[in-house]
C-alpha cells in the first residue's frame, strides 16, 4: 500500500500530502488523477496529481476537506498508508509548443499548477500562474510556484496579497496587455464556477482556454458514466475524455447542477461520520 511521506496543513482545511507511489510517479503527466480509497467498502474519491518526481518516485497531492472522504483522507499523517492509490488517470494536458500559457488556479486548484507550470517552463513557453482565495491567509503554494514560472500574479478578493479583486480580473487586464501580456492558452482549474467565469473571459478575446473539469465520479475507468459533462453538445466521460476540456464547449449549466445531485446524501455521510468520530471520543 501506498505509504505517506510527508503532509502538512496549507489552510485549515487543506492539507498537501507526498506519497511513495513510485510506478504512477513514472508516467505522471500535468492534468492527470489518481483514485483514492482510504478504507475496505468505502467509495472511491479522484484527487489531481498536484506533482511527480520520477527519480523519488513520489507524488504530490492537495486533498481539501469537504466531506466524509476528504475528512478521513486529511486525517492521515506520515507514516500512515493508503488502502488504494490507483492512476495515473485520465489525459494529460496537451497545448502546443513555444506560446504564453497561463494557469488560474482556484483552491486546491492551485497544486495542480506546480507539474503544469514545471513541464512548459522547462520545454520553453513562457508561463504565468495566476492564484486566487479569498484572502491572503487561504491562498495555497505560491512559493512553490514561484521557481517553476516565470510569473505569479496573486489575487485575493479583500486585497490582502497582491491585485483586490477576481482571478478573472487580473486575467481580463494581462489580455489587453498588462503585467506579462496576453497569454495564448489558459488553463483553468479550480471551483467549477471560477472556471466558468474564466471561459467567459477568454471567449471575447478568442484566447484557447482549457477547464479541468470535477463531476462526480464513481469508477474514474468509463464504465459508470457518472463523470459525464456535455461539450460542444456531445456526452463526454470526464475521467477517460477530459478531465481537461475546452472550456468555450463546455456546458457549465447541466455540469453544476449535475455535482449538486447528491447533495442530501453527502451529508447525511458527513453527519454518520462526525456521529461515530464523537461515539469514539467519549
Ligand atoms: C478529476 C478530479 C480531480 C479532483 N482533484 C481534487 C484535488 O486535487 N483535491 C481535492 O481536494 N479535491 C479534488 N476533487 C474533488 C474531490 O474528488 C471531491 O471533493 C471528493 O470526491 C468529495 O468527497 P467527500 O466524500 O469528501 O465529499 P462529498 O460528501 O462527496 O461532497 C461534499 C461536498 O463537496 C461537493 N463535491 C463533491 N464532489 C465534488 C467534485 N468532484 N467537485 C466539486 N465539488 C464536489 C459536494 O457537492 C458537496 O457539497 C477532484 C475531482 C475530480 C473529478
Ligand atoms: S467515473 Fe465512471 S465513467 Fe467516469
Amino acid at each position: 500500500m501506498p505509504r505517506i511521506l510527508e503532509t502538512r496543513m496549507l489552510t485549515p482545511v487543506t492539507k498537501y500530502f507526498r506519497i511513495d507511489a513510485p510506478f504512477i510517479a513514472a508516467s505522471a503527466q500535468p492534468g492527470q488523477f489518481v483514485m483514492l480509497r482510504v478504507r475496505d467498502g468505502g467509495e472511491r474519491i479522484p484527487i489531481t496529481i498536484a506533482d511527480y518526481d520520477r527519480d523519488a518516485g513520489t507524488i504530490t497531492i492537495v486533498v481539501q476537506d469537504v466531506g466524509a472522504t476528504t475528512k478521513r483522507v486529511c486525517a492521515l499523517g506520515a507514516g500512515d498508508e493508503i488502502l488504494d492509490v490507483a492512476g495515473p488517470l485520465g489525459g494529460k494536458i496537451e497545448i502546443a509548443p513555444g506560446g504564453h500559457v497561463c494557469g488560474v488556479g482556484g483552491g486546491f486548484g492551485s497544486a495542480a499548477l506546480l507539474c503544469l507550470m514545471r513541464e512548459f517552463t522547462a520545454r520553453g513557453d513562457k508561463t504565468t500562474a495566476i492564484l486566487g482565495a479569498r484572502s491572503k491567509d487561504l491562498l495555497i503554494l505560491a512559493d512553490e510556484l514561484r521557481p517553476l514560472c516565470h510569473n505569479v500574479e496573486i489575487c485575493t478578493d479583500d486585497g490582502s496579497a497582491g491585485f483586490k479583486g477576481f482571478v478573472t480580473q487580473r486575467l481580463a487586464q494581462m489580455i489587453d496587455g498588462d503585467g506579462p501580456g496576453r497569454p495564448d492558452h489558459v488553463v483553468a482549474i479550480g471551483p467549477m464556477a471560477m472556471m466558468r467565469a474564466v471561459a467567459e473571459t477568454t471567449r471575447g478575446p478568442g484566447v484557447k482556454t482549457l477547464v479541468s473539469m470535477d463531476p462526480l465520479m464513481v469508477d474514474g475507468t468509463g464504465m459508470c458514466g457518472g463523470c459525464r459533462v456535455n461539450v460542444a453538445g456531445k456526452a463526454q466521460f470526464a475521467c477517460v475524455d477530459g478531465p481537461c476540456f475546452d472550456a468555450h464547449q463546455v456546458d457549465f449549466d447541466v455540469a453544476m447542477r449535475r455535482n449538486k445531485a447528491y447533495v442530501k446524501e453527502e451529508k447525511q455521510a458527513l453527519d454518520r461520520l462526525t456521529c461515530m468520530e464523537n461515539r469514539e471520543a467519549r
